[in-house]
Protein backbone atom coordinates (compact mmCIF):
# COMPACT_ATOMS: atom_id res chain seq x y z
CA UNK A 1 0.00 0.00 0.00
CA UNK A 2 1.16 3.55 -0.80
CA UNK A 3 -0.54 6.40 0.80
CA UNK A 4 0.36 10.16 0.15
CA UNK A 5 -0.83 12.80 3.22
CA UNK A 6 -2.18 15.93 2.43
CA UNK A 7 -2.63 18.72 4.55
CA UNK A 8 -3.41 22.54 4.35
CA UNK A 9 -4.26 25.18 6.37
CA UNK A 10 -6.37 28.22 5.27
CA UNK A 11 -7.40 31.34 7.42
CA UNK A 12 -10.03 33.49 6.98
CA UNK A 13 -10.39 37.30 8.14
CA UNK A 14 -12.97 39.73 7.20
CA UNK A 15 -14.39 42.20 9.14
CA UNK A 16 -17.84 43.65 10.97
CA UNK A 17 -18.26 47.03 10.32
CA UNK A 18 -20.89 48.65 12.56
CA UNK A 19 -22.13 52.10 10.76
CA UNK A 20 -25.44 54.61 10.26
CA UNK A 21 -26.38 55.53 6.82
CA UNK A 22 -24.23 52.56 4.65
CA UNK A 23 -25.71 53.56 1.37
CA UNK A 24 -25.51 57.50 1.94
CA UNK A 25 -22.78 58.88 -0.59
CA UNK A 26 -19.85 59.74 1.60
CA UNK A 27 -20.01 56.61 3.67
CA UNK A 28 -17.29 55.10 2.80
CA UNK A 29 -17.57 51.62 4.17
CA UNK A 30 -18.69 49.51 1.32
CA UNK A 31 -16.42 51.17 -1.20
CA UNK A 32 -13.82 50.04 1.10
CA UNK A 33 -14.67 46.59 1.50
CA UNK A 34 -15.11 46.35 -2.18
CA UNK A 35 -12.20 48.35 -3.70
CA UNK A 36 -9.13 47.07 -5.06
CA UNK A 37 -6.22 48.64 -6.89
CA UNK A 38 -6.66 48.99 -10.69
CA UNK A 39 -10.34 47.08 -10.24
CA UNK A 40 -13.69 47.43 -10.88
CA UNK A 41 -15.54 44.43 -9.09
CA UNK A 42 -19.07 44.30 -10.03
CA UNK A 43 -21.69 44.40 -7.71
CA UNK A 44 -24.99 42.25 -7.42
CA UNK A 45 -27.28 43.41 -4.77
CA UNK A 46 -29.85 40.93 -3.40
CA UNK A 47 -32.51 42.83 -1.04
CA UNK A 48 -34.86 41.21 1.08
CA UNK A 49 -39.04 42.31 -0.06
CA UNK A 50 -39.72 43.31 3.73
CA UNK A 51 -36.79 45.38 4.37
CA UNK A 52 -37.56 47.24 1.05
CA UNK A 53 -41.42 47.54 2.11
CA UNK A 54 -40.33 49.67 4.79
CA UNK A 55 -37.18 51.62 3.03
CA UNK A 56 -38.71 52.01 -0.50
CA UNK A 57 -36.19 53.98 -1.15
CA UNK A 58 -33.64 51.80 -1.30
CA UNK A 59 -32.77 50.73 -4.39
CA UNK A 60 -32.73 54.67 -5.69
CA UNK A 61 -30.22 55.06 -2.88
CA UNK A 62 -27.92 52.03 -4.12
CA UNK A 63 -27.97 53.25 -7.47
CA UNK A 64 -26.68 56.66 -6.37
CA UNK A 65 -23.74 55.45 -4.28
CA UNK A 66 -22.79 53.48 -6.83
CA UNK A 67 -22.83 56.14 -9.26
CA UNK A 68 -20.82 58.09 -6.36
CA UNK A 69 -18.44 55.35 -6.49
CA UNK A 70 -18.07 54.05 -9.71
CA UNK A 71 -14.40 54.44 -9.92
CA UNK A 72 -13.96 51.74 -7.52
CA UNK A 73 -17.03 49.46 -8.01
CA UNK A 74 -19.50 48.45 -11.20
CA UNK A 75 -23.35 47.74 -10.20
CA UNK A 76 -23.89 44.83 -12.30
CA UNK A 77 -27.76 45.23 -12.95
CA UNK A 78 -30.98 46.15 -11.54
CA UNK A 79 -30.90 45.00 -7.82
CA UNK A 80 -32.51 41.42 -7.34
CA UNK A 81 -36.11 41.92 -4.92
CA UNK A 82 -36.73 38.26 -2.86
CA UNK A 83 -39.37 37.66 -0.19
CA UNK A 84 -38.57 38.24 3.28
CA UNK A 85 -38.91 35.58 5.83
CA UNK A 86 -38.58 31.70 6.30
CA UNK A 87 -40.72 31.41 3.33
CA UNK A 88 -37.15 31.82 0.64
CA UNK A 89 -35.99 28.97 2.92
CA UNK A 90 -38.20 26.80 2.09
CA UNK A 91 -38.68 28.13 -1.94
CA UNK A 92 -35.52 26.25 -4.19
CA UNK A 93 -37.53 28.41 -7.20
CA UNK A 94 -36.24 31.54 -5.01
CA UNK A 95 -32.47 30.18 -4.68
CA UNK A 96 -32.92 29.91 -8.73
CA UNK A 97 -33.65 32.89 -8.98
CA UNK A 98 -30.45 34.43 -7.15
CA UNK A 99 -28.36 31.76 -8.96
CA UNK A 100 -30.01 32.91 -12.28
CA UNK A 101 -29.32 36.63 -11.40
CA UNK A 102 -25.76 36.35 -10.67
CA UNK A 103 -25.21 34.09 -13.99
CA UNK A 104 -27.17 37.17 -16.10
CA UNK A 105 -24.87 39.35 -14.23
CA UNK A 106 -21.63 37.93 -14.63
CA UNK A 107 -21.12 37.97 -11.43
CA UNK A 108 -17.57 35.61 -10.91
CA UNK A 109 -15.11 34.91 -7.62
CA UNK A 110 -13.98 37.95 -7.73
CA UNK A 111 -17.31 40.57 -8.11
CA UNK A 112 -19.67 40.62 -5.16
CA UNK A 113 -23.32 39.93 -3.94
CA UNK A 114 -24.44 42.14 -1.52
CA UNK A 115 -27.19 40.75 0.06
CA UNK A 116 -29.53 43.14 2.37
CA UNK A 117 -32.40 41.46 4.56
CA UNK A 118 -32.96 39.70 7.90
CA UNK A 119 -31.54 36.18 8.98
CA UNK A 120 -33.81 33.98 6.37
CA UNK A 121 -32.54 35.91 2.93
CA UNK A 122 -29.16 35.97 3.98
CA UNK A 123 -29.32 32.72 4.81
CA UNK A 124 -30.91 31.41 1.39
CA UNK A 125 -29.11 34.23 -0.52
CA UNK A 126 -25.32 33.42 1.02
CA UNK A 127 -26.51 29.35 -0.19
CA UNK A 128 -26.38 30.19 -3.59
CA UNK A 129 -23.36 32.91 -3.60
CA UNK A 130 -21.48 29.61 -1.99
CA UNK A 131 -22.52 27.31 -4.63
CA UNK A 132 -22.49 29.56 -7.48
CA UNK A 133 -18.62 29.04 -9.10
CA UNK A 134 -18.70 26.75 -6.03
CA UNK A 135 -18.28 30.19 -4.45
CA UNK A 136 -18.47 34.04 -5.23
CA UNK A 137 -17.68 36.80 -2.92
CA UNK A 138 -20.77 37.51 -0.26
CA UNK A 139 -21.29 41.07 1.46
CA UNK A 140 -23.82 40.68 4.28
CA UNK A 141 -25.77 43.78 5.16
CA UNK A 142 -28.12 42.08 7.83
CA UNK A 143 -31.42 44.40 8.87
CA UNK A 144 -32.61 42.59 11.79
CA UNK A 145 -31.62 42.26 15.29
CA UNK A 146 -31.51 38.68 15.27
CA UNK A 147 -29.08 38.81 12.00
CA UNK A 148 -26.70 42.06 13.33
CA UNK A 149 -25.71 40.16 16.17
CA UNK A 150 -26.07 36.61 15.67
CA UNK A 151 -27.03 34.75 12.42
CA UNK A 152 -25.26 37.46 9.55
CA UNK A 153 -21.60 37.69 11.56
CA UNK A 154 -21.15 33.98 11.42
CA UNK A 155 -20.13 31.64 8.47
CA UNK A 156 -23.25 29.34 7.92
CA UNK A 157 -25.82 29.54 5.05
CA UNK A 158 -28.98 27.40 4.47
CA UNK A 159 -31.97 26.40 2.70
CA UNK A 160 -34.70 23.94 4.50
CA UNK A 161 -35.18 20.56 2.44
CA UNK A 162 -36.96 17.61 2.90
CA UNK A 163 -39.13 19.64 5.81
CA UNK A 164 -35.91 19.46 7.51
CA UNK A 165 -34.58 23.04 8.59
CA UNK A 166 -31.31 23.82 7.01
CA UNK A 167 -30.78 21.16 5.43
CA UNK A 168 -28.75 22.43 2.78
CA UNK A 169 -26.11 24.67 3.28
CA UNK A 170 -22.50 25.53 3.37
CA UNK A 171 -19.61 26.68 5.54
CA UNK A 172 -18.51 29.97 4.06
CA UNK A 173 -16.97 32.91 5.71
CA UNK A 174 -18.20 36.02 4.15
CA UNK A 175 -15.64 38.83 2.37
CA UNK A 176 -17.30 41.38 5.00
CA UNK A 177 -20.68 42.27 7.33
CA UNK A 178 -21.60 45.90 7.31
CA UNK A 179 -23.87 45.99 10.20
CA UNK A 180 -26.12 49.52 9.96
CA UNK A 181 -28.26 50.26 13.11
CA UNK A 182 -30.85 52.56 10.81
CA UNK A 183 -32.37 49.32 9.32
CA UNK A 184 -33.50 48.41 12.75
CA UNK A 185 -36.16 51.50 13.16
CA UNK A 186 -37.54 49.75 10.61
CA UNK A 187 -38.39 46.67 12.72
CA UNK A 188 -41.70 45.64 13.64
CA UNK A 189 -41.71 44.82 17.71
CA UNK A 190 -41.72 41.41 17.36
CA UNK A 191 -38.89 41.31 15.11
CA UNK A 192 -37.17 44.19 17.42
CA UNK A 193 -37.10 41.90 20.34
CA UNK A 194 -37.32 38.84 18.90
CA UNK A 195 -33.21 39.19 18.21
CA UNK A 196 -32.42 40.20 22.36
CA UNK A 197 -32.96 36.12 23.26
CA UNK A 198 -29.68 35.58 21.02
CA UNK A 199 -28.19 37.98 23.24
CA UNK A 200 -29.76 36.46 26.43
CA UNK A 201 -28.49 32.76 25.61
CA UNK A 202 -24.78 34.06 24.63
CA UNK A 203 -24.30 36.12 27.97
CA UNK A 204 -26.06 33.31 29.57
CA UNK A 205 -22.95 31.15 28.25
CA UNK A 206 -20.29 32.84 28.65
CA UNK A 207 -20.70 36.67 30.19
CA UNK A 208 -22.65 37.49 33.56
CA UNK A 209 -21.80 41.10 33.25
CA UNK A 210 -23.01 41.38 30.04
CA UNK A 211 -26.24 39.61 31.17
CA UNK A 212 -26.50 42.19 34.02
CA UNK A 213 -25.97 44.82 31.48
CA UNK A 214 -28.95 43.37 29.67
CA UNK A 215 -31.24 43.28 33.22
CA UNK A 216 -29.90 47.20 33.57
CA UNK A 217 -31.23 47.64 29.92
CA UNK A 218 -34.59 46.09 29.72
CA UNK A 219 -36.82 48.57 30.62
CA UNK A 220 -35.01 50.76 27.54
CA UNK A 221 -35.09 48.02 25.11
CA UNK A 222 -38.52 46.97 25.39
CA UNK A 223 -39.09 51.09 24.93
CA UNK A 224 -36.93 50.65 21.49
CA UNK A 225 -33.54 52.71 22.88
CA UNK A 226 -31.30 52.79 20.49
CA UNK A 227 -28.78 53.17 22.82
CA UNK A 228 -29.01 50.13 24.46
CA UNK A 229 -29.81 48.05 21.37
CA UNK A 230 -26.68 49.24 20.14
CA UNK A 231 -24.43 48.05 22.76
CA UNK A 232 -26.51 44.77 22.87
CA UNK A 233 -25.95 44.20 19.34
CA UNK A 234 -21.98 44.78 19.37
CA UNK A 235 -21.10 42.62 22.53
CA UNK A 236 -23.69 39.97 20.96
CA UNK A 237 -21.75 39.88 17.59
CA UNK A 238 -18.26 40.40 19.34
CA UNK A 239 -18.93 37.11 21.41
CA UNK A 240 -20.14 35.36 18.75
CA UNK A 241 -17.10 35.93 16.53
CA UNK A 242 -14.72 35.34 19.40
CA UNK A 243 -16.64 31.99 19.46
CA UNK A 244 -16.49 30.85 15.90
CA UNK A 245 -12.96 32.02 16.06
CA UNK A 246 -11.78 29.86 19.56
CA UNK A 247 -13.26 26.70 18.91
CA UNK A 248 -14.39 24.87 15.94
CA UNK A 249 -15.88 27.31 13.26
CA UNK A 250 -17.23 24.48 10.85
CA UNK A 251 -18.84 22.51 13.45
CA UNK A 252 -16.37 19.49 12.91
CA UNK A 253 -17.15 18.14 16.27
CA UNK A 254 -20.25 17.06 17.99
CA UNK A 255 -20.31 19.84 20.13
CA UNK A 256 -22.46 23.56 19.62
CA UNK A 257 -22.26 25.76 23.02
CA UNK A 258 -23.61 28.77 20.81
CA UNK A 259 -26.80 26.37 20.21
CA UNK A 260 -27.78 27.01 23.89
CA UNK A 261 -31.41 26.59 24.05
CA UNK A 262 -31.85 25.82 20.66
CA UNK A 263 -32.78 21.60 20.35
CA UNK A 264 -35.73 22.64 21.45
CA UNK A 265 -36.34 25.86 19.81
CA UNK A 266 -35.75 24.29 16.19
CA UNK A 267 -37.98 21.90 16.63
CA UNK A 268 -40.94 24.31 18.29
CA UNK A 269 -40.23 26.84 14.87
CA UNK A 270 -41.05 23.49 12.99
CA UNK A 271 -44.27 22.60 15.14
CA UNK A 272 -45.75 25.92 14.79
CA UNK A 273 -45.19 26.34 11.30
CA UNK A 274 -42.93 29.14 11.73
CA UNK A 275 -45.59 31.22 13.17
CA UNK A 276 -42.84 31.38 16.24
CA UNK A 277 -39.95 33.59 15.37
CA UNK A 278 -36.82 32.52 15.73
CA UNK A 279 -35.89 34.10 18.76
CA UNK A 280 -39.42 33.67 20.32
CA UNK A 281 -38.36 29.87 20.08
CA UNK A 282 -35.02 30.34 21.39
CA UNK A 283 -36.48 32.57 24.31
CA UNK A 284 -38.70 29.52 25.17
CA UNK A 285 -35.95 27.62 24.53
CA UNK A 286 -33.77 29.07 26.67
CA UNK A 287 -36.31 29.09 29.52
CA UNK A 288 -36.48 25.60 28.80
CA UNK A 289 -33.05 24.58 29.58
CA UNK A 290 -32.79 26.78 32.48
CA UNK A 291 -35.27 25.05 34.28
CA UNK A 292 -34.00 21.69 33.37
CA UNK A 293 -30.32 22.46 34.58
CA UNK A 294 -32.26 23.08 38.27
CA UNK A 295 -34.27 20.36 37.92
CA UNK A 296 -30.80 18.51 37.79
CA UNK A 297 -29.14 20.50 40.33
CA UNK A 298 -27.12 22.38 37.71
CA UNK A 299 -28.15 26.21 38.65
CA UNK A 300 -29.28 27.51 41.69
CA UNK A 301 -32.87 28.67 42.16
CA UNK A 302 -32.07 32.25 42.60
CA UNK A 303 -30.26 32.24 39.12
CA UNK A 304 -33.19 30.46 37.33
CA UNK A 305 -35.40 33.19 38.77
CA UNK A 306 -33.01 36.12 37.15
CA UNK A 307 -33.52 34.19 33.49
CA UNK A 308 -37.05 33.64 33.65
CA UNK A 309 -37.61 37.55 35.26
CA UNK A 310 -34.93 38.74 32.20
CA UNK A 311 -37.20 36.90 29.73
CA UNK A 312 -40.47 38.04 30.42
CA UNK A 313 -39.16 41.53 31.23
CA UNK A 314 -38.08 42.12 27.78
CA UNK A 315 -41.60 40.84 27.13
CA UNK A 316 -40.21 37.06 25.25
CA UNK A 317 -42.13 34.11 25.47
CA UNK A 318 -41.42 31.55 28.37
CA UNK A 319 -44.39 29.51 27.39
CA UNK A 320 -45.23 28.70 23.84
CA UNK A 321 -48.76 26.38 23.73
CA UNK A 322 -46.98 23.64 21.34
CA UNK A 323 -44.71 23.10 24.25
CA UNK A 324 -47.41 21.59 25.69
CA UNK A 325 -46.55 18.50 23.32
CA UNK A 326 -44.03 17.08 25.22
CA UNK A 327 -43.16 14.04 23.38
CA UNK A 328 -43.07 15.39 19.93
CA UNK A 329 -40.92 18.40 21.42
CA UNK A 330 -38.79 15.92 23.06
CA UNK A 331 -38.45 14.28 19.32
CA UNK A 332 -36.06 17.48 18.49
CA UNK A 333 -33.17 16.13 20.43
CA UNK A 334 -32.63 13.29 18.19
CA UNK A 335 -33.11 15.76 15.05
CA UNK A 336 -31.00 18.34 16.82
CA UNK A 337 -28.02 15.27 16.99
CA UNK A 338 -28.39 14.08 13.70
CA UNK A 339 -28.22 17.60 11.99
CA UNK A 340 -25.07 18.17 13.97
CA UNK A 341 -24.12 14.46 13.53
CA UNK A 342 -22.05 12.61 16.44
CA UNK A 343 -23.15 12.41 19.73
CA UNK A 344 -25.91 14.09 21.43
CA UNK A 345 -24.49 17.14 23.10
CA UNK A 346 -26.65 19.52 24.53
CA UNK A 347 -25.18 22.86 26.26
CA UNK A 348 -26.69 23.34 30.13
CA UNK A 349 -25.98 26.04 32.89
CA UNK A 350 -24.11 26.17 36.26
CA UNK A 351 -24.50 29.77 36.63
CA UNK A 352 -25.19 32.92 34.76
CA UNK A 353 -22.36 33.30 32.18
CA UNK A 354 -20.92 29.19 32.09
CA UNK A 355 -22.60 26.44 30.03
CA UNK A 356 -21.26 23.66 30.29
CA UNK A 357 -22.57 20.03 27.90
CA UNK A 358 -24.36 16.94 28.68
CA UNK A 359 -24.61 13.94 26.46
CA UNK A 360 -27.78 12.60 28.04
CA UNK A 361 -31.37 14.06 28.75
CA UNK A 362 -33.27 12.57 31.54
CA UNK A 363 -36.65 12.94 29.68
CA UNK A 364 -38.84 12.86 32.91
CA UNK A 365 -37.10 16.17 34.36
CA UNK A 366 -37.64 18.14 30.92
CA UNK A 367 -41.80 16.99 31.10
CA UNK A 368 -40.81 18.40 34.66
CA UNK A 369 -39.65 21.41 33.55
CA UNK A 370 -42.08 22.12 30.91
CA UNK A 371 -44.77 21.88 33.78
CA UNK A 372 -42.99 24.65 35.30
CA UNK A 373 -43.29 26.90 32.61
CA UNK A 374 -46.35 25.89 31.78
CA UNK A 375 -47.88 26.87 35.63
CA UNK A 376 -45.55 29.76 35.42
CA UNK A 377 -47.13 31.07 32.13
CA UNK A 378 -51.17 30.42 33.59
CA UNK A 379 -51.50 32.81 35.68
CA UNK A 380 -50.19 35.54 33.09
CA UNK A 381 -52.84 33.87 30.77
CA UNK A 382 -55.86 34.00 32.98
CA UNK A 383 -55.16 37.60 33.83
CA UNK A 384 -55.07 38.09 30.05
CA UNK A 385 -58.34 36.10 29.51
CA UNK A 386 -60.17 37.77 32.53
CA UNK A 387 -59.38 41.49 30.82
CA UNK A 388 -60.26 40.05 27.67
CA UNK A 389 -63.42 39.50 29.18
N1 LIG B 1 -26.77 31.18 9.60
C1 LIG B 1 -26.84 31.11 10.92
O1 LIG B 1 -25.84 30.84 11.59
C2 LIG B 1 -28.14 31.38 11.60
C3 LIG B 1 -28.18 31.58 12.99
C4 LIG B 1 -29.39 31.91 13.60
C5 LIG B 1 -30.54 32.03 12.83
N2 LIG B 1 -30.48 31.82 11.48
C6 LIG B 1 -31.67 31.93 10.65
O2 LIG B 1 -32.13 33.26 10.62
C7 LIG B 1 -33.53 33.26 10.28
C8 LIG B 1 -34.28 34.26 11.16
O3 LIG B 1 -33.79 35.53 10.84
P1 LIG B 1 -34.48 36.87 11.40
O4 LIG B 1 -34.82 36.70 12.81
O5 LIG B 1 -33.57 37.96 10.98
O6 LIG B 1 -35.89 36.92 10.67
P2 LIG B 1 -36.33 36.98 9.14
O7 LIG B 1 -35.19 36.99 8.21
O8 LIG B 1 -37.33 35.88 8.99
O9 LIG B 1 -37.05 38.40 9.05
C9 LIG B 1 -38.28 38.63 9.70
C10 LIG B 1 -39.14 39.61 8.90
O10 LIG B 1 -38.61 40.94 9.00
C11 LIG B 1 -38.50 41.54 7.70
N3 LIG B 1 -37.41 42.51 7.84
C12 LIG B 1 -36.09 42.28 7.85
N4 LIG B 1 -35.43 43.42 8.12
C13 LIG B 1 -36.36 44.40 8.29
C14 LIG B 1 -36.29 45.79 8.60
N5 LIG B 1 -35.12 46.38 8.85
N6 LIG B 1 -37.44 46.49 8.68
C15 LIG B 1 -38.62 45.87 8.48
N7 LIG B 1 -38.77 44.55 8.21
C16 LIG B 1 -37.63 43.83 8.11
C17 LIG B 1 -38.29 40.38 6.77
O11 LIG B 1 -38.71 40.69 5.47
C18 LIG B 1 -39.18 39.31 7.41
O12 LIG B 1 -40.49 39.45 6.97
C19 LIG B 1 -34.00 31.84 10.48
O13 LIG B 1 -34.19 31.23 9.23
C20 LIG B 1 -32.85 31.17 11.20
O14 LIG B 1 -32.75 29.81 10.92
C21 LIG B 1 -29.32 31.51 10.87
ZN1 LIG C 1 -30.34 31.10 17.03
Amino acid sequence: MRTLHQEFQVSYRYPVHFTRGLFEPHNLTLREVVAREGEKPRVLFVLDGGVLGRFPQLPERIAAYCAEHTDALELAGEPLVVPGGEGIKRDSAQVDRVLAAINKSRIDRHSYVVVVGGGAVLDAVGYAAAVAHRGVRLIRVPTTVLSQNDSGVGVKNSVNAFAKKNFLGTFAPPAAVLNDEDFLAGLPYRDWIAGVAEAIKVALIKDASFFARLEADAGALTARDMRAMRDLVYRCAELHLQHIASGDPFEMGSARPLDFGHWAAHKLEAMTAYELRHGEAVAVGIALDSVYSHLMGYLEAADLERILALIEAVGLPAWTPALARAGDVLAGLTEFREHLGGRLTITLLSGIGSGFEVHEINEDAVRDAIGILERRAAPQESCLTAAAV
